[in-house]
């Protein structure tokens, strides 16, 4: 079988090298791709954009390709299922109208509160007088969120009034601009990912995605840093039971009752707080990046049957197998991500990388003749495993330290939500 994968990022070279392990695949197309993908087995680029809809399902017929996985989200919200769908190709991921769930927060906010599902109490605005008005009701921190697609840019956590409207300012700049306004939930944040046919979800192993650039969680948010999984320092089998039965469970039937059959990857981020309960503070259609480059090592089964299985609505019969153990990913990025970035930085060391045993997936990169270049903010993403997480840890970072990647940036405390302050350059404790 010939797949294609859609995207150009870590998550998407983890998927195609999760996909070529299986006997079935033959073959996989990466479109766009990365110096990475390149690179792999049995894979070709293909020079077509993650959103070229059109040109992805002209290739998709031609190629006979049966089985096309989407990474990003915006093609999702643009149809590109619907577009597939319609000319009878098999591909991965929810339809323009479910992927709502991460289009549109208002959406989003709506479908939870029907459902009562436990999420912030927020109340939606469009203009911004009101806005601003509404505040004075308001304590701080309060959470400011532009609606739609905002590439990870669109959430304020305002300390006070003086931030908060700022971010009202610029959220509603545009007519048609929408805002909420959201209670500020304290805790600790997990990303729950599910897979789902529209009829039953089977939950992942839970991870946790360090988003801040900066050690310590500090600095401006990124599209992550790192991650870990399972989180069962945060999430106990018995609270993922509870993930289950009070959040993702309810989402899938909510969906159900507006006639919306989801396929794909349902990813609540969640936060747990102090006295264990989970909130949703936002879903995502997809599978997460980098939370997919530490759930996809741990899955045992082929990735091509579990997802020909949620496409076809019988993921019932799959039984999901998981290694013991944990997995841990450290991204290196650009200097200057993740504002504006250098590119074109030569990368090497990779094959001194991989001899630690991690897994080295390409972020942004590409190829120039022999040379490997930087070719986006974050670059790599290197994944230990092991049977502790410590191991799988230092196993990330040996695999760190053989890169020549002048300037890269990269936090040294990937860990330090499960193992406390003490991760830090160098040092990671066996609990
Ligand atoms: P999002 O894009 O929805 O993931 O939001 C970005 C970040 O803002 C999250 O990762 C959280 O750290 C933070 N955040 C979002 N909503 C809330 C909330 N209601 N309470 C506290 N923090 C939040
Ligand atoms: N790691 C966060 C995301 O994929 O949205």
């Amino acid at each position: 079988m010939q797949a294609l994968v859609i995207g150009s990022g870590g998550r998407e070279h983890a998927l195609a090298w999760k996909l070529l392990q299986s006997p079935q695949v033959t073959r996989i197309y990466c479109a766009p791709g990365n110096g990475g993908m390149q690179q792999l087995p049995r894979c070709q680029s293909v020079a077509l954009a993650a959103t070229d809809i059109e040109g992805l399902v002209r290739f998709a017929t031609v190629q006979g390709i049966r089985l096309t996985v989407v990474g990003p989200e915006l093609p999702l919200v643009q149809g590109i299922v619907d577009a597939f769908q319609a000319a009878g190709l098999p591909i991965f991921g929810p339809s323009r109208a479910a992927a709502q769930l991460e289009g549109s927060k208002l959406w989003a906010k709506q479908l939870m509160q029907e459902a009562g599902i436990p999420t912030a109490r927020a109340t939606g605005f469009a203009e911004l007088s009101a806005a601003v008005a509404y505040l004075d009701s308001q304590s701080f921190p309060v959470v400011i969120k532009k609606d739609g697609l905002a590439a990870g840019k669109g959430v304020t956590v305002a300390q006070n009034r003086e931030e908060a409207v700022q971010a009202l300012e610029a959220a509603l700049a545009k007519p048609g601009d929408q805002v909420l306004i959201e209670e500020f939930i304290p805790g600790q944040e997990v990303s729950v990912l599910a897979l789902t046919d529209g009829q039953i979800c089977v939950l992942l192993p839970p991870a946790q995605d360090y988003k801040r650039l900066g050690e310590g969680d500090t600095g401006p948010n990124t599209g992550g840093m790192g991650a870990h999984a399972p989180a069962d320092h945060l999430v106990t089998p018995e609270g993922l039971a509870r993930i289950q039965t009070q959040i993702l469970d309810p989402t899938l039937e909510a969906l159900q009752r507006r006639g919306i059959r989801y396929q794909g990857v349902i990813y609540a981020g969640l936060m747990i707080t102090p006295s264990g309960d989970p909130y949703v503070l936002e879903y995502n259609c997809r599978f997460g990046d980098p939370e997919a480059q530490v759930i996809l090592p741990l899955l045992e089964n082929p990735l091509d049957e579990v997802l020909l299985a949620c496409i076809e609505g019988r993921l019932a019969q799959i039984q999901l197998k998981w290694k013991p153990g944990y997995a841990a990913c450290v991204v290196m990025a650009a200097p200057g991500y993740p504002d504006t970035y250098e590119r074109g930085i030569p990368v090497s060391g990779l094959d001194a990388a991989a001899t630690t045993g991690a897994l080295v997936f390409h972020a942004g990169t590409r190829q120039a003749g022999k040379q490997l270049l930087s070719d986006g903010g974050r670059v790599l993403c290197l994944t230990g495993q092991g049977a502790t997480l410590s191991e799988a840890l230092r196993q990330a970072y040996a695999a760190v330290e053989q890169v020549q990647f002048p300037k890269a940036y990269y936090r040294s405390d990937i860990g330090s939500h499960a193992l406390g302050p003490a991760v830090r350059r160098g040092v990671i404790p066996t609990p």
